[in-house]
């Protein structure tokens, strides 16, 4: 069995945050998204992964090499365009051959990782194999419809007038029977080969394609309050331990990670929380829920459930909460007169001032 991971995609900034446009590569607890499901699919015994890749595979080649670091061996697939889930199947078809293969969209993160779906699906060997989600707002993605036995028996991508509240999850488990399903596709409305599409010709040829609902799933939308959310579900499980340095002066409380070359002083850190490698934090106050990334400094400064990406600086600043602070962002005090907020923000920024 091998694995399709998707991280293709245009490379137009479509988030806020981040200075890179793969949006694969959102951190989570310091993490790239990506790696989760690498690592997912490591863990469920798969060994040959194929990345499908569009304008950032730079970015994405740099980040995960080889798949070594993963226990895994990893060969690039370059898509020209993001034409779609499906096209990127067709693309990947030589690859792919005729072995069963697990799809993952690089985006996605599933709470558990994907073992038991896997062993499911290697008993079982339906056409297809889908997971479901119960989500506030289906219309962003792809929709089943179930009949009173819980049979898939019909699939819409982002309708208008959702049928269910049942999201598909970016996760998929497929014989090489959707390589027929692929190849018979015409673009949808929105220009894309859609993987919805293919497996609702499974279901229509009289292929067996079987489902699961899960829980705890989440898809990186740029939405700045799901990621907080995901950041403190993972940190929950955190593995504390201090690979860097902390001084005497300093408390650790709970589920703290210090890594390697981060250096604390005269800091209460309280768990659980990350302190990435490099980072500084002095004289400062670290709260449970915060991911803090590689190269920061936080100094004289008290911040929680927050998460702050690589090389940014915050000084002398009481208290930040619930807040996404990029990469390379310095945040310090206003003088004191005239009274007024000095701001340099980019683009799509959302600030609350308390003034
Ligand atoms: O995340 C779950 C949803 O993913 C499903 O509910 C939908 O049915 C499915 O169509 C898909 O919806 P999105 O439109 O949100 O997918 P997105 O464009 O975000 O692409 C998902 C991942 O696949 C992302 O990591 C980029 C990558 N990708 C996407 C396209 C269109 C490619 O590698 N190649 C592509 O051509």
């Amino acid at each position: 069995m091998k694995a399709l991971v998707l991280a293709g995609g245009s490379g137009t900034r479509l988030r806020p945050i981040t200075h890179t446009s793969a949006k694969q590569l959102v951190p989570v607890a310091n993490k790239p998204v990506l790696f989760y499901g690498l690592e997912a699919i490591a863990a469920a015994g798969i060994r040959e992964v194929g990345i499908v890749v569009g304008d950032t595979h730079a970015e994405i080649e740099a980040a995960v090499g080889d798949g070594s670091a993963f226990g895994l061996q990893v060969t690039y697939l370059r898509q020209e365009a993001p034409l779609g889930l499906a096209h990127a199947v067709l693309v990947a078809g030589d690859y792919l051959a005729d072995d069963d293969f697990v799809m993952y969209l690089g985006d996605n993160f599933v709470v558990g990782g994907i073992t038991s779906l896997v062993e499911r699906f290697r008993a079982d060997r339906p056409a297809a194999q889908i997971m479901l989600t119960q989500v506030p707002d289906p219309r962003q993605f792809g929709v089943a419809e179930l009949d009173a036995g819980g049979r898939v028996v019909g699939l819409e991508e982002k309708p208008a007038l959702p049928k269910s509240d049942l999201a598909l999850v970016g996760v998929y488990l497929f014989t090489a029977a959707v390589h027929e399903a692929v190849a018979e596709l015409k673009p949808s409305w929105r220009g894309e080969l859609e993987i919805t599409d293919a497996i609702q010709w499974l279901i229509d040829a009289g292929h067996r394609v079987e489902s699961t609902v899960i829980s705890g799933y989440w898809k990186d939308t740029g939405n700045v309050t799901d990621m907080l959310e995901v950041n403190r579900l993972v940190l929950e499980s955190l593995d504390p331990a201090v690979r860097g340095k902390v001084d005497g002066a300093s408390e650790l409380i709970g589920r703290v990670l210090v890594e390697e070359g981060a250096v604390v002083r005269g800091s209460r850190i309280v768990g659980p929380a990350v302190v990435g490698p490099g980072t500084r934090v002095t004289d400062s106050y670290v709260g449970p829920f915060t991911s803090i990334g590689a190269g920061c400094v936080i100094a004289d400064s008290e911040i929680e459930y927050s998460i702050v990406l690589s090389r940014s600086s915050i000084t002398g600043v009481r208290r930040v909460e619930a807040s996404l602070i990029g990469h390379d962002v310095e945040v310090t005090p206003a003088p004191n007169t005239p009274r007024a907020h000095r701001l340099v923000l980019g683009d799509h920024s959302k600030v609350q001032i308390s003034s």
